[in-house]
């Protein structure tokens, strides 16, 4: 396998004729690196992702993500071939849930319907009876009558922004994105002392402590669009850094700030989410590697509770 790039390529121009070569689609989470973002088909979040994933008649799904999106993408078109620019980006939070465990914390509440957040392995979701994202979490909650017993997880901060908004009693698995947990509530608070005219705002995924400050709080397309939408010049965003350049894409001339972490050596950069780059991507699509598999087993069971959150997502034009 070639992985010795010559110097003198345009790499942007090499991506585009592969592209074509091959009949692929670049799908780029909002995470990903600038240019990577640049050469995408389409960017967005999760759900947007997935359903993207569903639609596309590209022979090639080439997953500038995570593991667990690639996996979605391979779930919701298993003809088709899917790589993922480095195999190794995986994700704390779906880390923070292995599939033997929460399924022994299932077992004690079998009257329970299990709702498990995208950002889980394909065995997790192969457990689930629906699947959501930080988009539609709230009103796949709600689309269940009032008195339905939910298990929600992986993500605890998630499920417990989510139960607060519906009003529901949830039972939490103890999971969290190491990326999203990084913030400083004191350091954001006297941050905000000095651009009082910012407006704060944050994923879901962000602690309770860091949401309660929060001017606005939704997924990576609920915070683009307030952006855009908002009258504000000036905002301090509290999700992996990767977003902020679309924000500035869309929003010439306002300002966008990190929010910042609680300690000196760490940044809300992902780390999984980073290690694709630009190199790593033109690797993939020339030597159709690496590729991200699904057993057929898990395709069967996994399919069920992501094709019900798209359905329920589509009734309600998500
Ligand atoms: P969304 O883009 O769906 O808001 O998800 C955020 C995230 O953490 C993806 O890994
Ligand atoms: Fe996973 Fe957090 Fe990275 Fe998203 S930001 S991929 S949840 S580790």
């Amino acid at each position: 396998m070639d992985t010795l790039i010559d110097p003198k390529l345009d790499l942007f121009e090499e991506i585009e004729r592969l592209k074509k070569e091959k009949n692929a689609i670049i799908l780029a989470h909002y995470y990903q690196e600038p240019d990577i973002q640049d050469v995408a088909d389409y960017i967005g979040d999760s759900l947007g992702l997935s359903q993207e994933a569903a639609k596309t008649d590209a022979d090639v799904i080439v997953f500038a993500g995570v593991h667990f999106m690639a996996e979605t993408a391979k779930i919701l078109s298993p003809s088709k071939k899917v790589l993922l620019p480095d195999v190794k980006a995986g994700c704390s939070l779906a880390d923070s849930c292995p599939p033997h465990l929460f399924r022994k914390f299932k077992e004690k509440y079998p009257d329970h319907v299990v709702i498990t957040y995208v950002n889980c392995t394909a065995e997790l979701k192969a457990l689930s009876d629906i699947v959501c994202t930080s988009t539609n979490a709230v009103q796949i909650v709600e689309s269940l009558p009032k008195d339905t017993k939910i298990i929600f997880g992986p993500d605890k901060n998630l499920g417990a922004w989510v139960a607060k908004k519906t009003g529901r009693d949830l039972v939490l698995w103890n999971g969290a994105c190491m990326v999203h947990e990084i913030f400083s509530r004191e350091k954001i608070t006297r941050l905000r002392e000095r651009h009082p005219r910012a407006k704060f705002i944050a994923h879901p995924e962000c602690e309770e402590a860091v949401l309660q400050l929060a001017d606005y709080i939704g997924s990576t397309t609920g915070l683009l669009k307030y952006t855009v939408n908002s009258d504000a010049d000036e905002f301090i965003v509290a999700t992996e850094s990767g977003i902020i350049h679309q924000m500035e894409k869309e929003n010439p001339g306002k300002t966008f700030i990190p929010a910042p972490p609680n300690n000196n050596c760490a940044c809300n950069d992902c780390p999984y989410m980073k290690r694709n780059t630009l190199e790593k991507l033109y690797l993939c699509m020339k030597n159709d590697t690496p590729e991200v598999d699904v057993p057929a087993h898990i395709i069967t069971a996994a399919r069920k509770p992501i094709e019900r959150m798209l359905e329920i997502s589509a009734g309600l034009g998500l």
